[in-house]
């Protein structure tokens, strides 16, 4: 088990992670804007500059928080110098079509052992979750882009929403399962699973057959429902049909065959039983408190 202090470098290194990935989308979205080759270049360099700073934080053996704080207010620099050059309007908080990118796991590939294989979180994530990126921004660009042909159009949006959706689920996924696990949920998330399920017992018993019900190809997913102001329980057929719109998925089970074959073969069962060991209930909490947030009126 890690100790807190470890558990504050993995969350340093997590964020340093991030400004990097924030650097590469800002350097996107500038590619995108229709502004001189020169000013592209300088402000390239001055991002890149800063990435190597953030690189440079990344490899310290311990993180010193005065020197977070000053990357994080020359990446701010840089952006507001962005920000503030006359006709360039750059909004950091959205990815361009076409430029989804794989995130990284937030843990080694083998920290889930014994319960998930290394193996399998390789294939899983460097082989299926990649496809699933591509094959999205594949759909987006031959939908969003004037230049091509976006025709036939129902085998592009079909494309979007299976790509689209298990690139989204893929995501959750992984930050819905951790090395770290508290095995149980706690706090309001808890109480609300008991007002509607009767018990956590209840919820991991319907969940568990919900899992084990799924033919092959889908998820087993907790969501929040907005509209009815609820906890619910559902499949996913492939990633993207038999599901209720409208509703947030909280925790998410993959139960694909390529999740589990290469290490349980059909013992799907077993490996469901395992996956409950490493829950990131943290995450699931977390995930529900943000989706309250959001106020539907009820219907
Ligand atoms: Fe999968």
């Amino acid at each position: 088990m890690l100790i807190r202090g470890d558990e504050m470098e993995n969350t340093n290194q997590n964020y340093l992670e991030s400004l990097i990935e924030w650097g590469e989308r800002i350097k996107d979205i500038l590619k995108e804007k229709n502004i001189p080759e020169e000013e592209l270049q300088d402000w390239t360099i001055q991002i890149e500059d800063w990435q190597k700073t953030v690189q440079l934080q990344m490899h310290e053996e311990r993180a010193n928080s005065q020197d977070i704080a000053n990357i994080k207010e020359e990446g701010k620099r840089i952006l507001d110098s962005i920000k503030g050059q006359k006709g360039t309007p750059i909004n950091d908080s959205h990815i361009s079509y076409g430029k989804h990118k794989l995130p990284e796991l937030p843990y080694a590939y083998d920290a889930l052992e014994p319960f998930i294989s290394e193996d399998i979180m390789r294939l899983h994530h460097d082989e299926h979750h990649k496809s699933y990126v591509d094959g999205l921004n594949k759909a987006e660009d031959a939908l969003y882009s004037t230049k091509k042909d976006r025709e036939p159009i129902k085998h592009w949006l079909r494309e979007q929403a299976f790509h689209g959706s298990g690139h989204y689920l893929h995501t959750i996924f992984w930050n819905n399962v951790s090395p770290n696990s508290s095995k149980n949920p706690t706090g309001e998330f808890l109480m609300q699973l008991d007002q509607d399920f009767g018990s956590f017992k209840n919820f991991k018993t319907l969940f568990t057959e919900t899992a084990a019900s799924v033919e092959g190809v889908g998820w087993a997913v907790l969501v929040w429902e907005p509209r009815s102001g609820r906890l619910a329980i559902q499949s996913f057929e492939k990633h993207q049909m038999f599901h209720i719109a409208d509703t947030i998925p909280l925790l998410v089970l993959d139960m694909w065959e390529h999740a589990y074959y290469l290490q349980y073969q059909t013992d799907k069962r077993s490996y469901i039983q395992n996956w409950w060991n490493v829950v990131n209930w943290d995450d699931v909490s977390k995930r529900y408190t943000e989706a309250r947030k959001l106020k539907w009126k009820l219907s």
